[in-house]
């Protein structure tokens, strides 16, 4: 396990069958459905990629693994190298870590789930990314949060309590899908037996971690839009979030070529190559001009 340096890999799982979104998610994955101007997982991978985040591995059903490999391919065109495994069974997100053992080799790394979605104010997010010992989780105050994970902290900002979804939760801080793990995480998560509901309990893995002392939070507050989109109505609004952005500032959110351009993961002229084999639309016309104002508004 490597003692100093930043996290490079990265994990993004997109299982499950979306049955909240039935019949949408008949025949696709819920994380390959718009939110607005483009699928679901371009929001995590750029999140990912904007950590600098380079080396990402993508989880997903057997059914679905295949529409993930053509929309997003190796990777390259992202300036990332991307790879791809199988979760046969909908077994619990710590599962991503036994599936993902010989990508995470020993390392650090970060798992983040492929329908979450972030914007804003991310500096706990990349500072976590600093720490390759022990694990960060985050804390997000939401108005339900019985529907999450929840962590209860002591007046030192100190995690004392982990449940998931709790009937009565013990503080308003939801935890989100974002998680940072040193290389022992594999290990962990094969301790873990299977909860109530037949899965490894991401809640399980953390309170591993916290039992050992080694467990952070880092804390998400109100410059932080933290959307998810499991439910018809929270897809619709998270499309009617990044609309309103989109439109309001000439920005894109969620743009996994921008991210790799400014973590200088692609260059400019390379990426333009890339672009070229791209239809004319907004999107491309957006990452162009990107690539434009980087190489110094040529
Ligand atoms: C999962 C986790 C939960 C976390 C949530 C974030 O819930 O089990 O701890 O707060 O993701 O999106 P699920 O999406 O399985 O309901």
């Amino acid at each position: 396990m490597e003692r100093s340096g930043r996290v490079r890999k990265g994990i993004v799982l997109a299982g499950g069958a979306g049955t909240r979104l039935y019949p949408l998610t008949e025949v696709t994955s819920k994380q390959l459905l718009p939110v607005y101007d483009k699928p679901m997982v371009y929001y995590p991978l750029a999140t990912l990629i904007s950590g600098g985040i380079s080396d990402i591995l993508l989880i997903s059903t057997p059914r679905d693994l295949p529409r993930f490999r053509e929309v997003l391919g190796d990777g390259s065109r992202f300036g990332i190298a991307l790879s791809y495994v199988e979760q046969p069974r909908p077994e619990g997100i710590a599962q991503s870590f036994i599936l993902g053992r010989d990508f995470i080799a020993d390392q650090a790394v970060c798992l983040i789930l492929g329908d979450n979605l972030f914007y804003g104010e991310m500096d706990p997010f990349f500072e976590a990314l600093a720490h390759t010992e022990g694990a960060t989780i985050f804390g997000y105050p939401v108005r339900d949060p019985q529907r999450y994970g929840v962590i209860e902290l002591d007046g030192h900002g100190r995690p004392v309590s982990i449940e998931e979804k709790p009937a009565h939760p013990r503080s308003s801080l939801a935890v989100p899908g974002l998680y940072v793990y040193d290389g022992r995480v594999c290990d962990f998560a094969l301790e873990l037996r299977p909860s109530a509901r037949g899965e490894l309990e991401i809640t399980d893995l953390n309170r591993a971690y916290m039992a050992e002392g080694t467990l952070r939070v880092g804390r998400l507050g109100r410059g932080t839009a933290w959307l998810d989109t499991g439910t018809p109505e929270s897809l619709h609004a998270a499309s009617t979030f990044v609309a309103t952005i989109e439109q309001r500032q000439s920005v894109k959110i969620g743009c996994p070529e921008e991210a790799a351009l400014r973590q200088g993961l692609i260059s400019p002229d390379d990426m333009l190559t890339r672009l070229a084999n791209m239809p004319a639309t907004d999107y491309r016309a957006y990452v162009e001009g990107v690539c434009r104002e980087l190489a110094g508004g040529r």
